[in-house]
């Protein structure tokens, strides 16, 4: 089976560091490239926290580019209050191996690199801030990439940021709003309607701690903080994590279903950040996105624990009968 090549753009953050681990583990994967974006954490914080994944998983050799340090036009606002101070939970865990970033800027290798290349998708899993410098500089991008993946916005779900605002559409609104416009392909947008019903739970990680290894030590460390936010916050025990499930649909475009839309991003007032899906076609303009509404969520449990555990697909099928597979964020 061919691989598919990806370029995974994030800001890590725990949930992008457990789809980092998800997507370097994965059999049909070859990861290309990972660029940082600010988002969670600014981007030196994202670089670094991307070097300890690598180091982890024993992946050291794929490049990192730093991309850009603040949104386009609004000031930086990180989600240090949701991913902690040092983004994996508060951990204050150091990569080891002195792993530097490429000299490039993240938004000009994925300029140059799409000039090129047309085999390789695109997962962005923070801000659209890279990709829509990157994008101004090569006008096909969206062209030349395989897929564009966006973890970000909401149709039906409330905000996670605003009333109606998700965090990474929120963070930078007129890069989101640029390339929904300008990318000449479709955004396939997994937004908070899917991924809150992924929600790990004490159930999980009681399952991962059954096969000790330093990833399963790490995943827990990493997740009590957002637990604890999450508990606080929202009354959820366990915590949504958006972004495996961005790279799960990557991998099984099955795993996720929506309608074809045009969708549009509000840059300012009120509702900054909304992605304005016009399901009922109002605007009269061609489609530029897909909306993700449903998700097989055993499906995902079932590929995302069979990877990063390393086990049979068999072994994983009969235990996560036992699971409380969550995912009862009703909203
Ligand atoms: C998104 O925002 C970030 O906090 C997460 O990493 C995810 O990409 C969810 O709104
Ligand atoms: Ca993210």
């Amino acid at each position: 089976m061919t691989k598919q090549h990806v370029i995974i753009d994030c800001d890590p953050g725990i949930d992008d560091a457990l789809a980092l681990i998800y997507a370097l583990k994965h059999p049909n994967l070859e990861v290309v490239a990972i660029t940082i974006v600010c988002g969670n954490v600014p981007s030196q914080l994202g670089f670094e926290n991307c070097a300890l994944i690598l180091e982890l998983v024993n992946r050291l050799d794929i490049p990192i580019y730093i991309g850009a340090e603040t949104p386009l036009k609004r000031p930086f606002i990180s989600a240090q209050d949701t991913h902690g101070m040092d983004g994996l939970g508060e951990t204050f865990l150091k990569q080891n191996c002195n792993k530097r970033p490429e000299i490039k800027k993240a938004y000009d290798y994925l300029a140059d690199y799409f000039k090129q290349k047309q085999d390789t998708a695109i997962l962005s899993l923070g801000p659209l801030t890279n990709i829509a410098l990157a994008l101004e500089k090569n006008k096909n991008l969206g062209e030349n990439c395989s897929r564009f993946i966006s973890m970000g916005g909401n149709f039906k779900s409330n905000g996670n940021c605003s009333p109606v605002a998700e965090y990474n559409y929120w963070c930078d609104p007129h890069a989101a709003n640029f390339v929904f416009k300008h990318l000449k392909r479709c955004v396939e947008m997994v937004g908070l309607d899917v991924t809150r019903k992924i929600v790990l739970s004490p159930n999980h990680l009681e399952y991962l701690k059954k096969f000790p290894s330093e990833l399963t030590a790490f995943i827990e460390k990493i997740t009590r903080f957002y637990f604890d936010f999450h508990w606080k916050y929202e009354h959820l025990l366990g915590c949504v994590i958006n972004d495996p499930l961005a790279l799960a649909y990557l991998i099984d475009p099955n795993i996720c279903h929506g309608f074809n839309s045009y969708t549009d991003i509000v840059t300012d007032g009120i509702a900054l950040g909304q992605s304005i899906v016009d399901a009922q076609h109002f605007y009269q303009k061609d489609s530029n996105s897909k909306i993700l509404t449903e998700v097989d969520t055993l499906r995902f449990w079932q590929d995302f624990l069979t990877t990063i555990l390393d086990q049979p697909k068999e072994v994983i099928s009969q235990d996560i009968l036992q699971l409380n597979l969550g995912g009862f964020y009703e909203n």
